[in-house]
């Protein structure tokens, strides 16, 4: 069986006081929640203060990007060990807003998914098409060649901690929502893809999640879908109880 996992990436939002006050009002809403894994993404500067506060409670702490080298000359970035011992167990990598924003490719997303993998972390691996690839019906071409890329040199056995978010970049942020069938359709593809490069064991084990506007209203419905493992949510993760309403539907 699949595990299901609920993710808020808070993206550039949350002071580490913000951050303290949010997990502490979260952590009684989503208690005995065992159904499913939950991860909040924090920026960098929030995680250990997330940690400590999540310390004892069923709340997992994840960063939201990670360096591919070890250490050295590489300004402002973060690499895989600092991460671990700040105290985050996840981290996204290959997020639309990092590739559209920050020149991330499908090479240095691969580089950074195997990077923090081999340091031991749980990676989430975003991935999705753009609005001109959706009207141009190429949907199923771009997103089986993200995975293929993305998930180049990395091996079998490293995929069970590592998550797929399937995230079409016309839904985030904009209010509009991928409708249940085409999340389980694009979440389909993408374990195929998977079960052509590894194993079918290895597809029917892999979470993927879906991510763009999901919501306490629509998190049920997608979650309902048998290719949906999952969410990862902007947004609507910022807002306590709305995000414990998304657990409480995957739960
Ligand atoms: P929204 O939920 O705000 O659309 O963001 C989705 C997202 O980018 C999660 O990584």
């Amino acid at each position: 069986m699949r595990k299901t996992v609920i993710a808020g990436n808070w993206k550039m939002n949350m002071t580490p006081s913000a951050a303290r006050a949010f997990v502490e009002e979260l952590k009684p809403l989503v208690a005995g929640k065992n159904g499913c894994d939950i991860v909040l993404c924090v920026p960098y500067v929030d995680i250990a203060t997330a940690a400590e506060a999540a310390k004892g409670s069923c709340l997992h702490i994840g960063a939201e990007n990670v360096h591919y080298e070890a250490s050295g000359a590489y300004t402002g970035e973060v690499s895989s060990s600092m991460l671990l011992e700040a105290g985050a167990e996840y981290v996204i990598v290959g997020h639309s807003e990092r590739r559209q924003y920050f020149g991330e490719t499908d090479h240095t997303v691969n580089l950074r998914a195997k990077a923090a993998l081999s340091a031991g972390m749980k990676v989430i691996l975003c991935l999705g098409e753009l609005l001109e690839a959706r009207q141009a019906g190429i949907t199923e071409e771009i997103v089986s060649m993200q995975t293929k890329l993305d998930l180049a040199g990395i091996a079998e056995e490293d995929l069970s901690r590592l998550i797929i978010a399937y995230e079409p970049v016309w839904a985030i942020g904009t209010g509009l929502t991928a409708t249940p069938e085409q999340a389980d359709e694009a979440c389909g593809i993408i374990r195929r893809v998977v079960a052509s490069l590894y194993s079918e064991k290895a597809a029917s084990e892999l979470t993927i999640q879906y991510g763009g506007s999901m919501n306490e209203k629509n998190a049920a419905e997608l979650l309902a879908k048998e290719n949906v493992d999952g969410g990862l949510i902007g947004g609507a993760s910022l807002v306590p109880a709305k995000f414990a309403t998304i657990v409480a539907a995957a739960d």
